[in-house]
């Protein structure tokens, strides 16, 4: 009997050497627990967070670490990779990242979570919730608010992943990009109120190769913005709505601005969104410019402005001498695009006088407003259609 049982608790003993073989060869892991950290969601985990990380950073190798189950508050942190070591740090969240019951807290911050300098940084599943609400509130009163805190961001980092996660309820961004190269961004979801203000989905700038896919946004502000520098951006498959919709803008922010060019945006779905395709610069001087942009494939339910140039865009008419935007817009192609419209006006290109748009490709598009055809506008605007095109063109 005992020779016969032997022989598969052997069998097993070898299969689990073989295994932990495997796993500690691939990485070496580090545990918030064994940091301090405490799954309750009332104990302060920031330190324990920095520790692991510290960790993490130091070792030669690859490595990861694992935040089990449970809610984890977290005050501001920023990790940085100035003495980084490891090639390769996967952040494994099964858990919770609650911010501070106190809005006041993370508000004068600018950011919760902050990634600075670092390199093969993968972050995959978890839930962050940054708890903005209340002070959305207090700025829906105008009350001396503090300005809110970016949910996630990346800067001037390198080959990173964002996989799996769910950013709810940011007080301002949830997720920044900012000055990267190499960001891939996939099965991510961010929810916040339809009114909630500044609550941008995803927002990159100054950086390039970023793709973000397989996405759903639902937000009070731009379901994905662009910003200057940005270059060679591809998103794909990503459902927006409550939201303002992808924009890329606003552009002419500043008078010495990097341009915005080769972004692709394909088989997108927006909804009860206030814009699908929108640029928009500030009616001022700027050297940047927009370039080589594809929108391609796209369902428009009940969107207010589904395809909008707003290069007219001064609030308060400041700072906007004659009322002209210096930015160039260029080579911008709309193909497949179709749906229904919130206004009648559902296509609009408003476009500096200075330097109009050109090379604007318009291809199979049909956009009803009420059943209905629904209008376009075009104002210093120079392109061509293909195809059907509807509502006709005013190109
Ligand atoms: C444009 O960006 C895509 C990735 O989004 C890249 O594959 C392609 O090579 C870029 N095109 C140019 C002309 O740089
Ligand atoms: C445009 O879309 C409407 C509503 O979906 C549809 O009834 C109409 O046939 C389409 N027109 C063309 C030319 O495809």
């Amino acid at each position: 009997m005992a020779k016969l049982s032997c022989i598969p608790s052997l069998l097993l003993f070898i299969f689990l050497v073989s295994l932990n073989v495997n796993i500690s060869s691939a990485k070496t892991s580090y545990n918030v627990l064994t940091y301090g950290a405490r799954p309750n969601g009332k104990t302060d985990s920031t330190q324990a967070f920095l520790h692991a990380w510290t960790a993490a950073c130091g070792s030669t190798d690859p490595t990861m670490i694992y935040i089990p189950k449970g809610r984890y508050l977290l005050g501001s942190v920023a990790f940085k990779g100035g003495h980084c070591k490891s090639p390769d740090i996967t952040i494994r969240i099964d858990g919770t990242l609650i911010a501070p019951e106190d809005y006041r807290i993370l508000g004068r911050a600018r950011n919760w979570l902050s990634f600075e300098g670092v390199s093969g940084v993968s972050i995959v599943g978890g839930a962050l919730d940054a708890k903005g609400s209340p002070l959305w509130d207090c700025k829906s009163k105008g009350s001396n608010c503090p300005a809110g805190a970016t949910t996630l961001s990346f800067v001037n980092s390198n080959n990173i992943k964002i996989k799996g996660l769910l950013s709810l309820n940011s007080q301002m961004f949830h997720i920044v990009i900012n000055g990267c190269q190499n960001v891939q961004v996939q099965g991510v979801r961010v929810i916040a109120a339809g009114d909630s203000p500044n609550t941008d989905g995803i927002h990159v700038q100054l950086s390039t190769d970023v793709v973000i896919m397989d996405s759903s946004i639902k937000t009070g502000d731009d379901c994905i913005s662009i910003g200057p520098g940005t270059k060679n951006l591809w998103i794909e498959r990503v459902g927006c709505g409550p939201g303002h919709g992808i924009s890329i803008g606003s552009l002419a922010k500043t008078t010495d601005e990097r341009g915005v060019q080769n972004v692709t945006v394909k088989n997108t779905v927006f909804s009860g969104t206030t814009n699908g395709f929108r640029i928009k610069s500030w009616a001022r001087h700027s050297n940047g410019f927009v370039k080589a942009i594809r929108f391609s494939g796209a369902t428009m339910i009940n969107v207010q402005n589904p395809i909008i140039i707003d290069q007219n865009y001064c609030p308060h008419n400041l700072n906007c001498p004659n009322q002209v935007s210096g930015i160039q817009i260029s080579d911008v192609m709309y193909q497949g695009i179709r749906g229904t419209s919130a206004t009648p006006v559902a296509i609009k290109f408003d476009c500096s006088f200075k330097y109009p748009c050109k090379g604007i490709r318009l291809q199979n598009v049909n956009l009803t407003y009420l059943k209905k055809e629904a209008r376009s506008t075009c104002t210093n605007a120079i392109g061509k259609t293909y195809g059907q095109v509807l509502p006709d063109n005013c190109l």
